[in-house]
């Protein structure tokens, strides 16, 4: 999907989104499939079945980074025309391609770093279940497919607004991009990830059983850390989400008339 929309965006060539759609369809069929084994490392497999779930899995990100790196030149290049054209306006879905970036960046972050830290079975062995595993999850998930639905909404938005109307949101897109990725950010860096590295030394140390008892969990730094996701959540919801819902009630009300002989908005032409 996000090959089809940087090509329709006219930021990467056929060619390209072509071959990144090829070498993912690859990729899911002959390694996604068998790398899923890595949710099920323990239910009895054999070692042979687990070396392959995590050499595979760790695969899985390649296709979206080759794809975003491509995107990002793109947009390098855009910058320098709209340097010599005098800063003239050359993206109308500017936020729609800022959101695809995120998509790439949390991709890296969260599905290959995050991912990656607890992929092997040796750390699994250890991790599964602490809250390194919501650290991926969250970075990974909000990060990869939160940020694509996000990419299509505001794509939806640009195209049903006028001039006028775009500019009145353009500023709560804006917001709600920031507001989302920092917020995602924080409840990472500030709470879930440090924690997870906190309880996996308690794993090591003391044992899986205590590093999910209330002996470890309500420790002052580990409480300190849990509330510390609060100003990160708030950001999320208070600055990313309702600044979008804003923007998509109000294009509810106000979407462009659609022009002579073009589909209206919401159906199929
Ligand atoms: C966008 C892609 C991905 C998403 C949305 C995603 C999401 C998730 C989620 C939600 C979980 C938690 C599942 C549960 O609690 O049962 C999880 C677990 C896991 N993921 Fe991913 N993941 C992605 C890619 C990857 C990749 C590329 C790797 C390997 C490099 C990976 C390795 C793991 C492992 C090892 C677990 C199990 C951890 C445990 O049970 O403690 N994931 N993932």
């Amino acid at each position: 999907m996000v090959a089809v929309m940087f090509y329709d965006l006219g930021m990467v060539t056929a060619k390209t989104a072509k071959r990144v759609i090829y070498l993912d369809a690859l990729l899911f069929l002959g390694a996604g499939v068998i790398g899923t084994g890595h949710h099920w490392y323990w239910i009895g497999q054999t070692t042979f079945s687990m070396a392959l779930s995590s050499v595979f899995s760790a695969m899985e990100v390649v296709p979206l980074i080759l794809l975003t790196l491509d995107a990002s030149a793109f947009m390098r290049l855009t910058r320098g025309v709209q340097g010599l054209a005098g800063g003239k306006d050359y993206l109308p879905h500017r936020w729609t391609f800022y959101f695809l970036i995120s998509v790439g960046v949390w991709n890296f972050v969260g599905a290959g770093v995050f991912g990656f830290l607890i992929n092997t079975p040796i750390v699994s062995y250890y991790e599964v279940g602490t809250t390194l595993t919501p650290n991926h999850g969250h970075a990974a998930f909000m990060g990869v497919f939160g940020m694509l639905a996000m990419a299509f909404v505001v794509f939806a938005l640009r195209q049903v607004s006028d001039e006028a109307h775009w500019k009145r949101i353009e500023k709560w897109v804006r917001l709600s991009y920031w507001g989302m990725n920092i917020g995602l950010g924080g409840m990472v860096v500030l709470s879930i990830f440090p924690v997870g590295v906190l309880q996996l030394s308690d794993v090591l140390r003391n044992g899986y059983w205590h590093a999910r008892s209330a002996a470890f969990m309500d420790r002052p730094v580990v409480s300190a850390l849990e509330y510390l996701r609060l100003p990160a959540d708030l950001a999320f919801i208070i600055v990313g989400v309702l600044p979008l819902l804003a923007a998509v009630v109000s294009t509810y009300f106000h979407a462009r008339k659609p022009g002579p002989g073009e589909a209206r908005p919401g159906r199929a032409s």
